[in-house]
Formats: structure tokens, sequence, C-alpha cells
């Protein structure tokens, strides 16, 4: 495969950025097609820890060209700041990106604290209200905010409508002057790197360039198939690239699925095989389990295939990469979720109605675990036995093969079962 999708198959920090990392080693491109700095995850490069939210994860290398693709909503000020770290790289932005500004992280809380107990638990990165703005044609994209005199005279309209929603919900107004003079210093600092990148992917793919697409979130995050209204507001599917990066859908390869060994969700929402209790915080101390983006303690759970299928079906999966294999060893019997009884029903799918996804108690089955140190091995084969049944089924319960595994933070610790570059 040339072109490649890594999707995460849950409700995300599944690994991505640690399989993009390593699948990036023959990437001549990377790129990130939706959400904004809501995302994160750590890459090692040259022993220095870097956390990224918004940039590519192949913005270290400074052979790979990376992109960030028109499906994502971009905050210039933590844009500046992760570029202020990192000495060279390449790098271009999409014209019709969104822009994220100081209201729609206001708007973000004020809405959050709205909906009370219903919150969602959002990363208060005003994503979703920036999503909004773009669809409801009140956005300011990037091609607007790097022309001076435009950037001005929208930013002027704009700010009339989001102070008057800002004063309804009784959130702070902000000021235009002071916003225009603070972000104008970043539009200068972004627009070197602006440009048409559905024209550039499409000549990249015309040159048979390696590219790989990076998502962020995961697939039951999704604005469409994921657990609405515990969602974020983009698309993290495979599915999602060509609208969301400007080529031709039949250009995508196949896309390989970043599964945790277990299941984690940050924020709120039903999630059926939520385990609760010492197991719980054994797997999220060992797992490290807190969110890179809030240090929000993450929920833990057990595989639930029922969502792994969900994403195969929704996304389209080609391999899986299974993350965090270590982190059950030394655990007596694991769990896996195989369906859902809704109401003394067995189902095998994920139900569109809140509640009755709240309903949903899973079948499992179990397996014997494993209590050897497993973080050194170097194949499939070298896994205790019970670590390769687990695998198994659960590559036989979703129906897509393996291509690699991994067994700790390194690059070093990830697997290769097939070469799927
Ligand atoms: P938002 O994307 O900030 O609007 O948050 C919506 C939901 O998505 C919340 O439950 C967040 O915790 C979750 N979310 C957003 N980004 C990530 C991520 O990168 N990893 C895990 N959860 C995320």
């Amino acid at each position: 495969m040339k072109r490649i999708v890594v999707v995460g198959t849950q409700w995300g920090d599944e690994g991505k950025g640690k399989i993009t990392d390593f699948l990036a080693q023959k990437a001549d491109v990377v790129v990130r097609y939706q959400g904004g700095n809501n995302a994160g995850h750590t890459v090692v490069f040259d022993g220095k820890k870097h956390s990224l939210h918004l940039l590519p994860s192949g913005i270290l290398n400074p052979k790979i060209q990376n992109v960030m693709a028109n499906g994502m909503v971009i905050n210039p000020k933590a844009f500046v700041e992760e570029i202020d770290k990192i000495e060279s790289f390449n790098l271009m932005i999409s014209e019709r990106a969104h822009i994220v500004l100081p209201y729609h992280l206001e708007l973000d809380k004020a809405y959050e604290h709205f909906k009370g107990n219903e919150k969602i638990g959002t990363t208060h990165k005003g994503i979703g209200p920036a999503y909004t703005d773009k669809a409801a044609r009140l956005g300011l994209r990037v091609s607007t905010f790097i022309r001076e005199d435009r950037f001005k005279t929208k930013l002027a309209e704009l700010i009339k409508v989001k102070n008057q929603e800002l004063r309804k919900l009784g959130a702070p107004r902000i000021d235009f002057e002071d916003l225009y003079n603070e972000y104008i210093v970043y539009a200068k600092r972004m627009a070197p790197y602006v440009g048409d990148t559905s024209l550039y992917l499409n000549q990249a793919i015309e040159a048979d360039k390696n590219i790989l697409f990076e998502g962020a979130q995961g697939v039951l995050l999704c604005l469409d198939h994921g657990t609405y209204p515990y969602v974020t507001s983009s698309s993290p599917t495979a599915s999602s690239v060509p609208l969301n990066t400007g080529i031709a859908p039949w250009l995508v390869d196949g896309a390989i699925g970043v599964t945790k060994a277990y299941t984690t969700r940050v924020g709120e929402g039903p999630m059926p095989s939520e385990i609760l209790g010492d197991l719980a915080d054994h797997i999220r101390k060992v797992g490290n389990e807190f969110g890179t983006t809030t240090g929000r303690p993450r929920r833990i759970g057990w595989l639930d295939t029922v969502v792994l299928r969900h994403t195969k079906r929704t996304s389209g999966l080609s391999y899986l990469a299974v993350t965090l294999l270590d982190v059950l060893s030394g655990i007596d019997e694991l769990k896996i979720a195989i369906s859902y009884d809704l109401n003394g029903k067995e189902i095998d799918y994920i139900p569109a109605e809140i509640e009755d996804f709240m309903a949903c108690k899973p079948n499992y089955i179990t397996m014997p675990g494993w209590k050897e140190d497993i973080t050194q091995v170097k194949s499939f084969d070298d896994l205790p036995v019970a670590a390769q049944n687990y695998m198994n089924k659960l590559n036989e319960l979703v129906g897509v093969p393996l291509a690699i595994f991994s067994v700790g933070p390194d690059r070093n610790q990830t697997i290769l079962v097939k070469e799927i570059f």
C-alpha cells in the first residue's frame, strides 16, 4: 500500500502517534486531516520528548513533508507555541482549514456549563464551536486569516455576532482590538506555510510518494458514527480522508486500525465494558492512562469487539495494530466483550440512540492471562502462549489481520508482523 490511513478504532488515545511515527520511517508525507489541538501524543525523538497536539507526527523528521489539511481546525496561538519548540521542519497548511479563535474556547466552556449533568467532557479547546461556525458559514478560513486587511474586516463582522452569543450565555466578551493585535502576529508566522494542500497531495500521489494520513481521536468519537452526542465534531474515519484532504476516494489504499489491547475513554458518555475499582486503577497506573491534552485520568474497560467491528464497518480497516499489550501482563483472567445484551436481546451493533447504548450489557468470553514481562519480545512467536491466544482471538473476532503490535513506549518495542507500506 502507498497511501495508508491510521485510524483510532476506539475512543481515541489508542497509540496512533506511536504507530504513525513507526510507519513514518517509510513515509514521504504525513497528513493530519481532522480535529485540532484537542488531540495529543508524545513522540520521543533523539532522546527528547515532544508533545504534539496540532502538528502531524512526521514533523520532527526533516525528510518528511507534513501537511495540515482542509479538514482541520487550527488554533494559531497553539500552532506558534508548537513550531517554536522545533528547529527545522517541512510543513504545508491548507488555506481551506478553519481557524480556532478565543471566542470558540469561551463558547466551548459556556456550552458545557449550560449542559450541566449532560456535559460531554470536551477538551475545552474550542473545537466544537469552530466546526459549528464552519457549518454555519461563520468561520474564518486560513486563506482569509493570513491576508491582513481581509482578516481585520472579517473579524470585525464575526466578533459582533460572537459577542452577542457570549453575552446570552453569560460568558466574558472578547475585545476586537486586543484579539486582532495578538492574532495578526500569529497570522504572519503561519503565512509562509500556507498553500493548496489538495493540489500538493494530488501531485505527490502522481509522483508515487508514500503517504500516511494520521487520524486524531477514534471512530467512536466520530460526529456521525460515534456515540453521539458524546463525540467530537469531526470524523476520524478513513472514509473522511478524501473529503478532508481533497483527494479522490479511490486513491486511499487502506487503513490500519490502532487498538489498545483493552479499552479506554476520556470524557463522559457510555462505555459498556468499563471496569471500576482496583483492577482499573492497576491498568491505569501500568498503562499511564492519563490524558496528554487535559491530564484527566482515563476510564478503563475490557477489550470490546462490538466496538471494533463497528469501526471496521463504518471506517474500513485493512489491518490492525494492537498497542499496550504489555500492560495486561500479570492479570489472571482477561475478558473480551463479544456482543451486547439490550433488553434481553443479543445484538452486535452500536445502537444509534444513546439511551439504548447506555442500557447495553456486554456478553464476555474469558481468556487466561499471562504472568511474564513481555516488554522485550521481538516477535509474535516470543510471546507467551496465552498472549498469542489472546491476540489470535482478537483478530478472529474482528476479522482483520494483525500487522503490528507494541509492548512498550519505545519505537524498538513495536513489532512488525506484516509489511504494509
Ligand atoms: P472535543 O473534541 O474537545 O470537543 O471533545 C469531545 C469529546 O472527545 C470528549 O469526550 C473528549 O474527551 C474527546 N476527545 C477529544 N479529543 C480526544 C483525544 O485526542 N483523545 C481522546 N479523547 C478525545
